[in-house]
């Protein structure tokens, strides 16, 4: 289920005075809470069709319209601290430009951690996010934990950061995230880097693991030695192929499972749960919560 009818609850007690963003309708709600199987619903960089991406408001909006599970992207800063962003500059999703100019181009691995907690992540979405920031990984799970909310953690581009894994689960396990009811229940690792998830299953063989890309028939039958779950583009699969994984058992003895990305519409959703898919990563995780149940 990926929906907390506690949470959903609160947010229709409570209604728009508490979010930033749209809430679902009421009838969505019911819905939800109605709706136990179907695939299970991320919020992909948080809810980030309603917040901007990979901040801690993408993650509060996701929480209030109801959902446990946020996807992130993670990666490293010049002085080894975790940041929570998807590009690997940031130009795209901070004023960066502005308040470094002479600093192209504005790689995130360039800059320390201090430097990256003075920009904006927030006003290029929209200028009510104003003085959003870029979150440590430490905040960012953080925030989670206030919320009881679950991690889908990317550790993006990580030939960029030689060594991000052995850094990921430290951080991960100062913040306690590393204990039997989060390595059980709340946390999982991807990445399209397979030698980066082939890492973590060996520093942490607990943890469950999933490899992002639509490898072929062969290539993920090796992988199910390490990973536990395919996380493929929603364009590149087919019912055919999600069986094919589905047959094989991943490296804790149950059969892998299959989350795709990234979709946004109610037809697609309907079209991805079809599929089979286990899991369907969204922007929009009200919409595709809704379709999934009701389609
Ligand atoms: O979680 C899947 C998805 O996030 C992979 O693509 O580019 O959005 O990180 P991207
Ligand atoms: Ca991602």
């Amino acid at each position: 289920m990926y929906l907390r009818p506690a949470a959903a609850a609160a947010a229709a007690l409570l209604g728009a005075t508490v979010l930033v963003a749209p809430a679902p309708s009421a009838q969505a709600r019911a819905q939800d809470v109605a709706c136990p199987s179907g695939p299970l619903v991320f919020a992909h960089r948080g809810a980030s069709a309603y917040a901007p991406e990979n901040t801690l408001a993408a993650v509060d909006v996701a929480d209030h319209l109801g959902f446990e599970w946020v996807e992130n992207d993670v990666q490293r800063t010049r002085d080894g601290r975790l940041v929570v962003i998807h590009d690997d500059n940031l130009r795209r999703t901070t004023n960066a430009e502005e308040v470094f100019p002479g600093r192209a181009p504005w790689n995130v691995r360039d800059f320390t951690a201090a430097e990256i907690a003075r920009l904006d992540a927030g006003s290029w979405f929209d200028r009510k996010f104003a003085g959003t920031r870029v979150p440590t990984l430490e905040e960012y799970v953080g925030r989670l934990s206030r919320n009881q909310q679950k991690l889908l953690l990317e550790i993006k581009k990580p030939e960029l950061y030689p060594g991000i894994e052995r850094d990921t689960l430290r951080v991960l396990g100062q913040a306690g995230w590393l204990d039997a009811a989060h390595v059980n229940e709340r946390l999982v690792v991807q990445s399209f880097g397979v030698d980066s998830v082939r890492a973590v299953h060996r520093q942490r063989p607990d943890l469950t693991t999933g490899v992002l890309g639509t490898p072929s028939a062969g290539d993920v039958a090796a992988y199910a030695e390490f990973t536990d779950r395919i996380n493929p583009s929603h364009t590149t699969i087919t019912s055919d192929y999600v069986a094919a994984v589905h047959a094989l058992k991943g490296a804790h003895g149950k059969p892998l499972e299959v989350n795709t990305w990234t979709v946004d519409d109610a037809a697609g959703a309907v079209r991805a749960r079809n599929l089979g898919v286990d899991g369907i990563i969204t922007n929009t995780p009200d919409v595709v919560g809704e379709a999934v149940c009701e389609g």
